[in-house]
């Protein structure tokens, strides 16, 4: 049984070792059984790489909510509002249940994801408002997908593999930081329900560096809207003659 079920069910409370690394116990809590080296270094190496990512959408969320003297408490939970989203961090979720359904339907993976653009939808795990060349941090994820998938299952990410190239090829995108965890954690026997779960555990600690920082030169954070409609507004319509 996967440790998110047994949890669920209030089954076999696995006890933290010691002798593990932070990472190690999680995945042992977790799943039941103790980590390989490779997985307990693909966890840790994760956390590490979602800690902290400049100005990004949950963390100016965080900021706003902090700037206006909130709690600290209010802030994080602004933060996970807005790390949830398909276009934050909630994309590694949807590449993991497009993963899936390719292989629930047995289709190719090239042509599910062709058959998508075609209808003007975006691929999860693809594109960066700031990075326009690959996201360093894919290429570390690609990498422990790859060398994990080795020892387990190498589906995830050979699939994976086939839909990064077309998507170079076809539409010029790189993959995200978001499209390798996928297959990274689903290959660590991880739940996709706690994939933005496990996201906001690492980046907790650079949302709580924000706010703090924040703090310690506040100002409200307050833009203004520039008006772009025309000119002269619309005489006004009484309701009752609309
Ligand atoms: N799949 C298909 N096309 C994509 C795409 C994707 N994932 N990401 C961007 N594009 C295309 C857009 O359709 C647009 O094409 P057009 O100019 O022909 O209209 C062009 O690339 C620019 O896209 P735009 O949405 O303006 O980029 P952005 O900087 O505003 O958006 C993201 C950045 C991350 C929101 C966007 O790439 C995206 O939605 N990615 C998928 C979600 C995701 O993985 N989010 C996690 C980010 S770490």
């Amino acid at each position: 049984m996967a440790g998110y079920d047994r949890m669920r069910k209030g089954k076999n409370i696995v006890e933290p070792d010691r002798s593990l690394s932070h990472a190690g116990n999680f995945l042992l809590m977790l799943n039941g059984e103790k980590p390989s080296a490779t997985a307990e270094k693909a966890l840790d190496v994760a956390l590490i790489l979602h800690a902290d990512h400049e100005l990004n959408a949950s963390t100016f969320a965080a900021r706003v909510t902090a700037a206006t003297l909130s709690d600290m408490h209010s802030a994080i939970t602004s933060a996970i509002g807005a790390l949830k989203g398909p276009l934050h961090g909630g994309a590694n979720e949807a590449v993991m249940r497009m993963l899936f359904e390719i292989d629930k339907k047995g289709e190719d993976p090239v042509e599910y994801v062709s058959n998508l653009l075609n209808n003007k939808k975006k691929i999860s795990g693809f594109g960066h408002r700031v990075y326009h060349t690959e996201d360093p941090r894919a290429t570390h994820l690609r990498q422990m997908s790859r060398d994990l998938g080795r020892s387990a299952n190498p589906k995830w990410y050979e699939m994976s593999a086939k839909i990064e190239q077309y998507m170079k090829n076809e539409k010029h995108l790189n993959a995200n930081v978001d499209f390798y965890s996928a297959s990274t954690y689903t290959t660590l026997g991880i739940d996709v329900d706690l994939f933005t779960p496990i996201f906001a555990v690492s980046r907790i600690s650079g949302w709580t560096a924000h706010v703090i920082e924040q703090l310690d030169d506040n100002r409200l954070i307050r833009p203004r809207a520039e008006y772009i409609g025309p000119p002269y507004p619309n005489r006004y319509v009484p309701i009752d003659q609309r």
